[in-house]
This record gives C-alpha cells, structure tokens and sequence, in this order.
C-alpha cells in the first residue's frame, strides 16, 4: 500500500533494514557516537547551533514537555487547528496558566495578531503551529519570528511535526527555541521518536520552573546528555535511532537537504494544480502547504468509497479531519514519496471519479 496521508508514511525497505541492526547497550560508546551523530545531522538539517534533544515519544511528547518545561508565567498558544488546540490542552492538563488564541479553521496565525497579544506583556513563552495537517495551512512562520523577536523574554516553540525535513528551516536565524518533529512525517520513518532543538535561552528559563515533571522534563535530558556524553537517562527507542542516523545521512549526503524541499515543492504545486482544477483549496489563498494538500469537497463525493477503491489499487488518501470529515479530504506529499506516485494517484482518482 502507497500511504498518501499525513503520516505514518511509506518507509522504505533500506530504512526498515537499517532498524533490524543488533542492540547496543544504551550507556556504550558506540551509542553516545550514534546519537551525537545524529544530534550533528539534526543540527544540519535545522541550520542550529544549539542542543538537540531526542524522545521517545512522538511529537506529542515533545509538544507537552516544551510547554511544560519552560512555561514561568503564561503561555500564549496561537491554533489554527487540531493540533494548536492540542498544545492549549497539554498545557490545561498539567497545569500551565496558558491562553489560547484560535483561528478560523484554514486560516492562518497573522503576524499582527502575535505582536497585539505579546505586547500586553502577560507571556512568556509562544506556541506557533508551522504546519497545521488539520486543515493543510502553513503559517507565515519568518514574520512571525520577525514580531517575537520583539520580545526577548519569550520562548518560541514552533510545532514543524508535518514539514520539518520537507520544508527548509533556518532555526538559529528564526530563532525558535524549540522546533519539535516527529519521525514519521516527512523524515521518512516510522512513528516512535521525536526530535526538537533545545536553545541556551529555553535552559535557563526551564532552570526557573518548579514543577517540569520527570520524563518530559527537558532540562534534565539536557543536562544527562551534557554530562553522559550524549546518552539518555533512559533507555532510548534504539531501532529508530539506527534508522533516523541513516536517514539523515541519506537526506543530507544522497539526496541533499535542498533537493529534498524543491521535490515537496514540486509535488505541491502539482496537486494544487489537480485540486483547484477539479475542486477548490482548504488553505487561505497563498498558505497552503507543501507536506499536504487538504481538499475542500465541493463535489461531494464519498469519500471513504474512493479510498476503498483507491485501497483496491493500492493507495491510500485521508479523509479531512475532525470535523472536516467528507467536508474535506487530504493528500499527502512528503517524505520520499515521488512525482510518479502523485501522478499515478491523481491519475487512478480521475479514473475512479471520472473526472
Ligand atoms: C501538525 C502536527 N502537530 C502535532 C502532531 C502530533 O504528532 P505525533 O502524532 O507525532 O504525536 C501531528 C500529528 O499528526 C501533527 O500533524
């Protein structure tokens, strides 16, 4: 099966060979040389200077442990769908005074929005969702790094789980604190590990919050990771580590980090060409993004029929999300999925709906 959703993806046979390697004790060299390699590449990928952290968790796990960690005062969570919401809500459950300041679905966080909320001086740190996979809207995320620097005391956390590594990121220059993914987007691996960068300000702000918890708690896996040379305090998601250090090698050496954006570029722009000839886009105009293309139905189709019959072909779509179920539907194009796979999805979609 051909998996165009917004992850889990397609995982190719190499990278799954890679995870079946043999286990190697978690406090061994060779593992503080496999996860500083990794840090390294990371690094790379994200144009950062700072520490990487690795979880084994997905990027939920990240995503409750950025707010949790370096929350002080309030934190003021910017949604423009499912999984902004999401962040308010870990907040809300563990107790973080946040507020949350929502968009209409398909629309975008504005710039203008940000700074009116952070002037009032109430904040202290700053969620943005770059990538919402909900609706398929990526947020003008440089000028709304350009308001937030405004405000030196504010840690930004940017939510990039559905474009990191199919969207360039130049973290350091943005300068997010805590750019968190997930591996089973467009890294091109299964689910299980989540990566985020943890900069020098986000260490010194977690150094003054009482409560960060115990396993999300990311002052302390940076703090074992200086100490240990790199290791965890506890036993890490090994096979994935296997995987993501030779997938990034692959990004960055065979493929090339550039390459890799201009093909989700490409694909992009090819089934937004396919949707808005034969149904109309869920993004505000010039935000759609360039990992999934959320689909408004304006014919009505069934959708489930058609993943049944596209199923039949071997090729999977989404449904839309939520509350966009058979309102909308999503194609993905991330990860190492090709222009012949789109054209040959777009070509069987047309065939089975006779467009
Ligand atoms: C934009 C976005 N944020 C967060 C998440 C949650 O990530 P995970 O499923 O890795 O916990 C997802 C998952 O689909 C997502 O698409």
């Amino acid at each position: 099966m051909k998996l165009f959703i917004p992850g889990p993806v397609t995982v190719q046979p190499d990278v799954l060979e890679k995870m079946t390697t043999q286990m190697i004790g978690h406090r061994s060299n060779d593992a503080s040389v496999l996860q500083e390699r990794i840090s390294d590449n990371m690094r790379r990928l994200w144009n950062t200077s700072e520490m990487i952290l690795l979880s084994t968790s997905s990027g939920s796990g990240l995503m409750e442990a950025a707010v949790r960690s370096c929350t002080a005062k309030k934190a003021a969570i910017f949604s423009v769908g499912a999984f902004g919401k999401r962040w308010y809500d870990m907040a809300v459950r563990n107790n973080v005074p946040a507020d949350l300041y929502a968009s209409e679905w398909g629309e975008i966080t504005t710039p203008e929005e940000v700074d009116k909320v952070l002037k009032t001086g109430k904040y202290d740190l700053v969620t943005i969702t770059h990538n919402e996979t909900s609706t398929g809207v990526t947020n003008p995320i440089t000028e709304i790094a350009e308001v937030i620097k405004k405000y030196p005391d504010v840690i930004f956390c940017a939510d990039t789980v559905s474009s990191s590594a199919g969207v360039k990121f130049d973290v350091d220059v943005l300068g997010i604190d805590i750019i968190i993914t997930s591996s089973q987007k467009c890294l091109g691996l299964p689910p299980g590990i989540a990566i985020c960068n943890f900069s020098q300000k986000a260490v010194e702000r977690a150094k003054k919050v009482e409560n960060r918890g115990f396993y999300l708690d990311l002052l302390s896996l940076y703090n074992y990771i200086l100490k240990k040379n790199y290791q965890y305090p506890s036993t890490p998601v090994l096979p994935l580590m296997f995987g993501l250090d030779y997938k990034l090698e692959q990004i960055l050496n065979v493929e090339g980090a550039e390459n890799r954006y201009e093909r989700h570029k490409k694909m992009a722009e090819r089934v937004r060409d396919w949707a808005q000839n034969n149904f109309e886009l869920f993004a505000k105009e010039g935000y759609a993004s360039d990992t999934v293309t959320a689909i408004t139905n304006t014919r009505g189709i069934d959708v489930k029929a058609l993943n049944k019959e596209l199923g039949k072909r071997g090729m999977q779509i989404s449904n839309g999300y939520g509350d966009l179920k058979d309102k909308t539907f999503r194609i993905a194009h991330m990860a190492d999925t090709q222009m012949e796979d789109i054209e040959e999805l777009l070509r069987n979609i047309d065939d089975i709906l006779n467009l």
